[in-house]
C-alpha cells in the first residue's frame, strides 16, 4: 500500500506550479522513464516514479530583459537542492512515508551533477536511475523543458502509470 499517489501529488498546486515551470511533459516523461528502469533494475517503482516526476520542480527562471539567461543559469542555478527541498516538504504534507520522502529528495538532488564542484560522487541504483530517465529525455538546448502537454492528456498519463506502480506493487506482496 502506497500513502500517497502519483496522482495526489500531481493535482497540488504547488506541483502544478512548479511542475509547469521547467515543464509538464517533461516530468511526465521521466516518471514513465523512472518507473521503465526501476522495473529492469528491480527497485522500488513507485519512489522511483515520484522521484522522476518531481526532479525538476526547483527550476527558478533565470530572466534578464525579459528574455532566458543560460549564463545567468549556469552561475546560479541550484535546482536540484531546491528542487529535493520543495519535493519533499510537499510529499512530507500530502502524508508520504517519511523515509520514502527522504529517498526521494535525496534522488532529486543528486539526478544532476550540474550544480557540484566535481562528477565524482557515487550514486545509489535509484539515485542513477533518475539521472537517466532524465537523460533519456533531454533534448538539445534545453528543448524538453519547452515540451507540451494538455492538461487532461496529462492527468491520464499520470493516472494510467499509478495503475502501473500498484499492479507491479501487487507482484511483490
Ligand atoms: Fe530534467
Amino acid at each position: 500500500m502506497r500513502d500517497v499517489k502519483l496522482i495526489q501529488i500531481f493535482e497540488h498546486h504547488i506541483a502544478q506550479k512548479y511542475l509547469k515551470r521547467s515543464g509538464l511533459a517533461h516530468a511526465i516523461a521521466v516518471a514513465y522513464h523512472a518507473f521503465q528502469l526501476g522495473r529492469e533494475h528491480n527497485l522500488d517503482v513507485d519512489i522511483a516514479s515520484k522521484a522522476g516526476l518531481l526532479h525538476d520542480m526547483g527550476h527558478y527562471t533565470w530572466y534578464k530583459n525579459g528574455k532566458w539567461d543560460y549564463e545567468l543559469y549556469k552561475q546560479n542555478d541550484i535546482h536540484a537542492i531546491k528542487g529535493a527541498e520543495r519535493a519533499h516538504k510537499l510529499l512530507i504534507r500530502l502524508g508520504e512515508n517519511p523515509i520514502k520522502a527522504k529517498t526521494i529528495a535525496l534522488a532529486i538532488l543528486f539526478h544532476t551533477d550540474s550544480f557540484l564542484p566535481s562528477n565524482d560522487i557515487v550514486r545509489t541504483p535509484l539515485q542513477q536511475i533518475v539521472k537517466w530517465a532524465d537523460e533519456k529525455d533531454e533534448e538539445k538546448g534545453g528543448m524538453h523543458h519547452y515540451r507540451t502537454i494538455e492538461y487532461d492528456r496529462a492527468r491520464n498519463s499520470i493516472i494510467r502509470l499509478d495503475q502501473w506502480i500498484d499492479e507491479e506493487l501487487a507482484k511483490s506482496y
